[in-house]
């Protein structure tokens, strides 16, 4: 394949913070590389219906510090599809597209994986998602803001928490993984931390809980990953610690989508400048179906295979402090 001429850039599934600035980067990489840009809005959706515009190094001015995408986000049935992804592939086509740079989650990666292969078409993802779990990468886009997201919300819980007495059951976002719930527990001090990757039976829960009351403390902090199921989450875990044990008067907070908004951290923005500009040079040294990965403070390349088959593993050290440090 000769020259990269036109990339078009998506975001796709859950928003995250920091996308923005990897838009950005994506965009201006291009442009230092003589490619015209094209942005497709609301992911994969707008590849299907045409919903794309050109794309200069202006329209990417002042978004860098702006939660939320201006390509904005959707999650497309239609692309699961055959005929959704050939309808997509003739817009790529009738626009003069001949590359993509696709920023998401696994969803996102795993239609580019497939839509890669089906129409020979190189594509490069960027891991934009604040659950952070995608294989390959230490970091996504976004899950630094939303972890400082989470602390700032539990600290305040905290200071409520303190002067009722009460415990508090947090539930953080995370559908099938824990990482948001792991550290944002470890950061505010929490007394104890569900995730889905680890069974922590009721029991447990409550010889956790039982510690902190008999040594008079005046507030525990729960945090649940909204993925945990053994307990059936926040809300039963709370009814359950009622019935059961009426000495506790506890209360149940769900953060939800407040995690996904705001200004990204400078961590985020770093991050996303840095594998926007990667992606680009990945595509123009010929590199397919690839997403890019932060290792050790490094950007590697991660085929989509790989980052799709394996599953991230919670730190098992982490879960470890909290049984520590929660004393
Ligand atoms: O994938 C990111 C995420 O925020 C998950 O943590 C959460 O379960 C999901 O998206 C919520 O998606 P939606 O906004 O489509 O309900």
């Amino acid at each position: 394949m000769g020259q990269l001429k036109k990339v078009g850039v998506l975001t796709s599934g859950g928003d995250a913070p920091g996308m923005n600035a990897a838009i950005r980067a994506v965009v201006r990489a291009a442009i230092c590389s003589n490619m015209e840009v094209m942005g497709i809005t609301q992911g994969y959706y707008g590849m299907i219906h045409d919903k794309m515009r050109p794309m200069t190094s202006k329209s990417v001015s002042n978004i860098i510090h702006k939660g939320g995408t201006i390509l904005k986000s959707a999650r497309s049935e239609e692309f699961r599809t055959k005929e959704g992804r050939e309808q997509a592939y003739n817009n790529l086509e009738k626009h003069g597209i001949d590359c993509l740079v696709v920023i998401g989650g696994d969803g996102t990666f795993n239609g580019a994986r497939i839509f890669g292969h089906e129409c020979n078409i190189p594509i490069v993802g960027v891991p934009g998602t604040i659950d952070n779990d995608l294989f390959g990468t230490d970091y996504t886009i976004g899950y630094d803001t939303a972890l400082n997201t989470v602390v700032d919300a539990v600290d305040k819980i905290r200071d409520t928490a303190s002067a009722h007495n009460r415990i508090f059951f947090v539930e953080v976002m995370g559908r099938d993984a824990g990482f948001l719930a792991l550290r944002s527990g470890i950061a505010s001090g929490a007394e104890a931390i569900l995730v889905p990757e680890i069974d922590m039976d009721f029991k447990q829960l409550y010889t956790y809980l039982e510690k902190g009351h008999n040594k008079n403390k005046s507030s525990s902090i729960v945090i649940v990953a909204e993925g945990e199921k053994i307990n059936g989450g926040a809300i039963m875990l709370a009814e359950k610690i009622k019935k059961e044990y009426p000495n506790f008067d506890p209360r149940v907070t769900i953060l939800g989508h407040i995690q996904r908004g705001g200004s990204p951290s400078a961590f985020d923005r770093v991050t996303a400048s840095r594998m926007g500009v990667s992606a680009i040079e990945a595509l123009n040294d010929g590199q397919r179906n690839v997403m890019l990965g932060l290792v050790n403070k490094g950007i590697v390349l991660v085929p989509f295979n790989q980052a799709l088959k394996h599953k991230k593993q919670l730190n098992p050290g982490l879960l470890e402090l909290t049984r520590v440090l929660s004393i």
